[in-house]
């Protein structure tokens, strides 16, 4: 029997297109000089797409692929994923739960500090030689203070259980009050913000969450205040975080998303009181192992005639 025929949106690492290429007919998107007539010259023999969660799959890409099935998404985020186009057209699509909470809640973490401790500063003070001249500035303490998360989800619990361990008061807020974890819940963002030290974004991306995180967020979150996001740069109004962190509205922020990614604001890089990261909290070898088999399970589930093991239509 003939492998279906996959476009793959990627780019993917080796150990991830490998067995792909065993299973499908991989046609590799990322590497076409013309997409749009690369898309146009294979369109009839497309069924699955594999893409990432940054680069999802949009309507007119959608619209183009008449046998399309299934999107597997590679990333528990599918707010790139046009799932309004995918349900018009019945197209299934799956996404990389559970599989990278702990380290993208370890990475929120390390963002914490980083941007608290002024770790990356530090580093720059001793490879610049600035060290032999004078002392840095003092960092912020992390343990004991109050810490906002917003969306207390999967990630959000797994970053509120490390919070809990280095004794932070813990509030957060979400459409709803979890009954089942003891945090407080704060219902809303701007009062949340007011009572926190550091305000961290884990929520999911997409219409709901677009620029929750506004400039009455950050005004409340106040001088002494870090923000660090580890969500989706949608989810905070870049415009006015720039102002906050250029006029000390907020002491620093710590970012691993933006607005549009990877190219990245230049206003960023003159600031000294930002970590900034290239979208890379799920980004250790073990995660993005089990990332790509779990899109791979998925995808040999679908044209297997099984159940897909996590749907998200
Ligand atoms: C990945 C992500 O960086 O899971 C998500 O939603 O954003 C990340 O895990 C991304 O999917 C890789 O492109």
């Amino acid at each position: 029997m003939s492998k279906p025929h996959l476009l793959v949106i990627g780019p993917f690492p080796d150990a991830d297109l490998q067995p792909l290429e065993r299973d499908f007919t991989v046609h590799k998107y990322w590497l076409a000089e013309d997409r749009d007539a690369f898309v146009a010259e294979r369109a009839d023999l497309i069924r699955g797409i594999a893409t990432r969660g940054d680069r999802g799959a949009w309507r007119s890409l959608i619209e183009a692929l008449p046998n399309l099935e299934m999107i597997a998404n590679y990333g528990v985020g599918f707010d790139a994923v046009d799932i309004d186009c995918a349900r018009e057209r019945g197209v299934r699509v799956t996404n990389t739960p559970d599989v990278l909470t702990e380290d993208v809640a370890d990475f929120g973490f390390a963002l914490l500090l980083a941007v608290a401790r002024q770790i990356p500063r530090g580093d720059g003070h001793v490879r610049s030689g600035k060290w032999s001249k004078g002392p840095m500035p003092l960092g912020a303490r992390l343990f004991g203070k109050r810490l906002g998360i917003v969306g207390l989800g999967r990630i959000g619990s797994a970053v509120a259980r490390r919070a809990a361990a280095f004794d932070m008061s813990i509030a957060y807020h979400d459409l709803a009050r979890r009954d089942d974890l003891p945090y407080r819940y704060v219902d809303d963002l701007v009062a949340l913000a007011r009572e926190s030290d550091f305000l961290i974004v884990t929520v999911a991306g997409g219409a709901g969450s677009a620029k929750i995180v506004n400039a009455d967020v950050l005004n409340a979150l106040g001088p002494s205040g870090f923000l660090v996001n580890i969500s989706r740069g949608s989810t905070v109004d870049q415009a006015a975080l720039l102002d906050a962190l250029e006029n000390g509205k907020i002491a620093g922020a710590a970012l691993d998303v933006f607005e549009i990614e990877p190219v990245n604001d230049p206003r960023f890089n003159a600031l000294e009181n930002v970590v900034l990261q290239p979208h890379q909290a799920s980004a250790t070898v073990e995660t993005r192992q089990a990332m790509g088999q779990l899109m791979r399970d998925n995808l040999a589930a679908h044209f297997a005639g099984r159940p897909l093991l996590t749907p998200v239509v």
